[in-house]
């Protein structure tokens, strides 16, 4: 009897901490046994996140996505990317909830659920939402259940956050809104809301939009923590925690109010943010592991742009942006050595068909007297055997090259030091000036629109 008993109250205290809500202790302790043992998210922003999936997917086997909006960041994915689109169709959805025609809109993040894998800062501001692993409530490309130049027409529209215009395959979709802190392109002149401003994290935009109207209200809707701290998250990282050159009064107001709304209400902002980067940051560098093919992936972005004379055909164009020199990139490749980055790269541009490749590098030089600096490097090369025929090829690699060098926003480009051993249609360059992606990809693909 007794040893029945003491059998009993294992089971039963067993069963009890089965039924226990999972906490970030069982989170750790079940998790690291089995992922089994929490499918599922526990927060309110990823229940509502998996319900919303659940709906477009329902509506979508009914026939019915013409209800639907879809929100989408750029195809970089990274975590403002990600929570701009998230933040946004939430509130859209919450909105007008009770009003006599609701909005159906869900986030689409424009990268396969594989790539963002590759982003650990991703994955740690995630789990810190509590949401479920492995990205399972968001709605990833690769889960897409058709394909964009299809469902694009079909769409009630999309809203554009953290991207100045839809890639192509996009483009028969009506644009109901664009909230973006790129260059304003002109797309879409009458979405409303139709916002540019250059803030240093496009989740800033987004959030303030969306306080401004959720407190126009007549009654607010319910904002989940978790939202409110993937929103800081996503700032916190784009601006060094508010102290990096790029932060704008935007930023930092936009923290406080939305810092106010949280778990973290009594904490200084300034503290708060500064913890979210140095964790996220941290996070977003433990990327070391991954080799080339991975790096190439991870952060790219690429479309096809059309070119003005017949004899020019529409070409792809593809940008990655890796945080390591091509020095240690070239390391990185199983032979480690120079032709291997060359032919990892062509892999996957193959992979992706891509004509034109830019590879935006950037690193930090250690000088012996301790200093560091931040050096970038730019990478081009062309492909001839996608759209384009080896003339053709060569004609726009020289119109490129030369619009890089004779660039009008004053970065000075020099050779790399290894730049004689690179063959027909290669280029890397090395730079100080702080151009990173915004400033590098106007001028290339205004290049390849004028190339004839
Ligand atoms: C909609 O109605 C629910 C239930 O009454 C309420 O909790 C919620 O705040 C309302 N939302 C809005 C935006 O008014």
């Amino acid at each position: 009897m007794k040893a029945f008993r003491s059998l009993f109250s294992a089971l039963l205290a067993a069963s009890q901490v089965a039924a226990m809500p999972p906490s970030r202790f069982a989170k750790q302790h079940i998790l690291s046994a089995s992922s089994k043992a929490r499918p599922f998210g526990i927060g309110h922003f990823s229940e509502w996140s998996r319900a919303t999936k659940k709906a477009f997917l329902v509506d979508w086997q009914a026939g019915k996505a013409s209800e639907w909006i879809i929100v989408q960041g750029n195809e970089g994915g990274d975590l403002d990317s990600m929570t701009a689109a998230l933040t946004w169709a939430y509130h859209l959805a919450h909105a007008t909830e009770n009003s006599t025609h609701p909005v159906k809109a869900i986030a689409l993040l424009q990268t396969a659920s594989h790539a963002l894998d590759l982003r650990p800062e991703n994955k740690l501001a995630l789990d810190n939402s509590q949401m479920t692993p492995d990205h399972q409530d968001l709605l990833t490309m690769d889960e897409l259940p058709e394909d964009p130049e299809t469902l694009s027409r079909k769409l009630t529209g999309i809203i554009l956050v953290d991207h100045a215009e839809p890639l192509r395959k996009w483009s028969h979709a009506k644009i109901v809104s664009i909230i973006d802190h790129h260059k304003d392109r002109g797309t879409a002149p009458d979405a409303k809301p139709r916002i540019f401003e250059t803030v240093a994290s496009c989740t800033t935009l987004v959030a303030r939009q969306m306080l401004d109207e959720l407190e126009n209200l007549d009654q607010e809707y319910h904002m989940p923590h978790e939202l409110l701290e993937l929103i800081l998250s996503a700032i916190a990282i784009d601006s060094g925690g508010l102290t990096s050159d790029k932060t704008t009064a935007a930023d930092i107001e936009t923290s406080k109010r939305v810092l106010a709304r949280s778990a973290w209400s009594k904490k200084n902002v300034m503290e708060v943010m500064e913890d979210l980067d140095d964790e996220l940051s941290d996070a977003q560098k433990d990327i070391d592991r991954l080799g080339l093919r991975d790096l190439l992936r991870r952060d790219w972005k690429g479309d096809l742009i059309d070119t003005p004379s017949p004899s020019t055909p529409t070409v792809s164009l593809g940008f990655a942006s890796i945080p390591y020199s091509m020095d240690s990139q070239v390391l990185k490749t199983n032979f480690a050595e120079l032709f291997d980055w060359f032919a990892v790269h062509a892999a996957w541009t193959a992979e992706v068909s891509v004509d034109i490749s830019i590879c935006l590098n950037k690193y930090k030089k250690h000088h012996k007297n301790g200093e560091k600096e931040k050096i970038r490097e730019i990478v081009l090369t062309v492909r001839d055997d996608v759209r384009i025929d080896q003339d053709q090829a060569d004609s726009l690699f020289k119109t490129v090259k030369e619009a890089l060098e004779n660039n009008n926003e004053g970065i000075e480009l020099v050779p790399w030091h290894r730049a004689d051993e690179l063959s027909a249609r290669q280029m890397v360059w090395t730079h100080k000036s702080g151009a990173g992606r915004k400033v590098i990809r106007p001028i290339v693909e205004e290049a390849v629109m004028k190339w004839d």
